[in-house]
């Protein structure tokens, strides 16, 4: 990381993402809608989408489909592929062409039972063999930037040469970049924070670009740990940015004030844009438990949201409580998110 807190582009194979600041792959947050507003505000280099099944982007067409869709004015898109083995990957890659030439991800970190027993993320991590067709294949047929999400791996007592295993796997088979998520497999985001003091460790251990993901909140968090990002050549941001879509734009213009009405507001027009009434309120529920996190009395925003039964009714109390003077907080805390 450069002393000018992402100043210095990360390209990888011709594509400069820039500044090297990324939105996190989130299920049911990173979708179109959501890319669109985060767009709005700028200040990142790439977002990741949510995690697309590859078996289901096969059926999927790049120009039409909800998940796949992107607009011209998203900036970079990186398209995260959930893979479990080689079987109609090509066919997969066919369908993502015209969408993910700025970068196709492979999550090897996801620690999801369901996705584990489907053989993806963390488990497709632990099965070299695996991994490296899944690998080939892709390589193959995609000549743009080809990344990874990665944990740190099982907390075995050998966890440091696994992974050193599977660095040396990543750099030979043409992986450009890895994001660094430096937790094990599965502890969970609130009892386990990242164990970003690796950072200089690992990136000795491979020449591979690392962007390093886990707890960041902005620019403090940061410049407060300058020495541990130093081996880093990009930052990843997740929650927050799903709480504070602005929070790359504020990365540069820290005094940046927002309307958070008005971007609610917004945001339930693009939501209706993109998706069905049922599918909006789905959406619009997974965002809110991040979003409410800018009130003091968000919780109010939050069951006003979970509680209600259909888009209309959602939209109407959310109003009711964005209508009042609505104190805002600060600083937020991931703390349970
Ligand atoms: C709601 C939610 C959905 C997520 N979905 C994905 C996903 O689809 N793919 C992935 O690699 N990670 C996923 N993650 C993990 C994030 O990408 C990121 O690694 C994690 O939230 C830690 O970063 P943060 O502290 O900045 O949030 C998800 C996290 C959350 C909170």
């Amino acid at each position: 990381m450069d002393s000018e807190f992402c100043r210095t582009p990360l390209v990888l194979r011709g594509v400069s993402f820039s500044p090297p600041l990324f939105c996190a792959p989130m299920a049911g947050i990173t979708h179109s809608a959501f890319r669109r507003l985060l767009a709005d505000f700028g200040g990142m280099g790439g977002v990741f989408t949510e995690m697309l099944s590859a078996k289901m982007v096969v059926h999927e067409n790049a120009m039409n489909s909800p998940w796949l869709k992107r607009r011209p004015t998203d900036g970079r898109v990186i398209y995260q592929l959930l893979v479990v083995d080689t079987r109609e990957l090509t066919q997969a890659l066919d369908r993502l062409a015209p969408v993910a030439g700025e970068g196709i991800d492979i999550n090897l970190a996801c620690p999801a039972i369901t996705v584990q027993q489907q053989g993806g993320g963390s488990n497709l991590f632990d099965d070299p063999v695996r991994l490296r067709d899944i690998i080939r294949v892709i390589r193959a047929h995609h000549a743009g930037p080809l990344l990874v999400k990665i944990r740190l791996g099982r907390p075995t007592p050998d966890w440091r040469e696994v992974l050193h295993d599977r660095l040396r796997l990543l750099e030979d088979e043409g992986v450009d970049a890895l994001t660094l998520h430096p937790r094990f497999a599965e502890e969970s985001l609130n009892r386990f924070p990242a164990r970003h003091a690796l950072h200089a460790e690992l990136a000795s251990e491979t020449h591979l670009p690392i962007i390093a993901n886990g707890d960041i909140t902005g620019i403090d968090y940061a410049r407060e740990r300058m020495d541990v990002f130093a081996s880093t050549s990009g930052l990843m941001i997740g929650r927050m940015a799903a709480a504070r879509p602005w929070v790359f734009a504020q990365w540069h213009t820290p005094g940046l004030t927002v309307d958070r009405v008005e971007v609610w507001s917004r945001f339930c027009r693009y939501l209706e844009d993109d998706f069905s009434p049922e599918k909006a309120l789905i959406k619009l529920k997974g965002f809110t438990p991040y979003f409410a996190r800018n009130f003091v009395f968000g919780h109010t925003l939050f069951a006003a949201v979970q509680g209600a039964a259909t888009w209309l009714e959602a939209k109407e109390k959310a109003g009711q409580f964005l209508a009042g003077p609505q104190p805002l907080i600060r600083d937020i805390s991931l703390s349970g998110l």
